[in-house]
C-alpha cells in the first residue's frame, strides 16, 4: 500500500472515532427560551455547566434522548455523582428539558 493511501484511511478512521465520541450539543435559541419560559442566558449557562461537569465519566447524553420526566429522576443521581450545587443542577436541568423528548 502506499503511503498516501495509508494515510488517507488513517484520516478516516481518526475522524469516524472523533465524530462518534463527540456529541454535539445544541446551541440555545430564542425559540427553546421562549418555550422553556428561561431566558437564552440560563439556558447557555446550562449548556456550559452541563459540557464542564457532565462529561468525565461518559459521554453528553443529547438531551433529545430522555422525556422530561426521566430527566428529573436520572438528575438528582447525576448531581450526586458530578459534586455540583442544586443551583448548576437546576441550569443543566432548564438546559436539557427544553429539548427534551416529547411523550
Ligand atoms: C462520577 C461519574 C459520573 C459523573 C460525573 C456523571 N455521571 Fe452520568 N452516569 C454515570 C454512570 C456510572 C452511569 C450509568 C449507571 C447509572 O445509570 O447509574 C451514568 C448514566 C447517565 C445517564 C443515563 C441514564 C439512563 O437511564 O440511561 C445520563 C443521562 C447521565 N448519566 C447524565 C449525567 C449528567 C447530566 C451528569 C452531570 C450532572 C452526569 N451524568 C455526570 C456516572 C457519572
Amino acid at each position: 500500500m502506499k503511503a498516501k493511501t495509508k494515510f488517507i484511511i488513517l484520516t478516516i478512521s481518526v475522524m469516524v472515532v472523533i465524530a462518534a465520541c463527540s456529541q454535539i450539543m445544541y446551541i440555545p435559541t430564542n425559540e427553546d427560551a421562549q418555550r422553556a419560559g428561561e431566558s437564552l442566558e440560563t439556558l447557555n449557562q446550562g449548556k456550559m455547566t452541563y459540557e464542564k461537569n457532565c462529561a468525565k465519566c461518559h459521554g453528553l447524553f443529547s438531551p433529545e434522548r430522555f422525556t422530561q420526566q426521566k430527566w428529573a429522576k436520572i438528575m438528582p443521581v447525576m448531581q450526586k455523582k458530578a459534586k455540583i450545587s442544586n443551583e448548576e443542577a437546576s441550569l443543566i436541568s432548564k438546559y436539557v428539558n427544553a429539548r427534551a423528548k416529547q411523550n
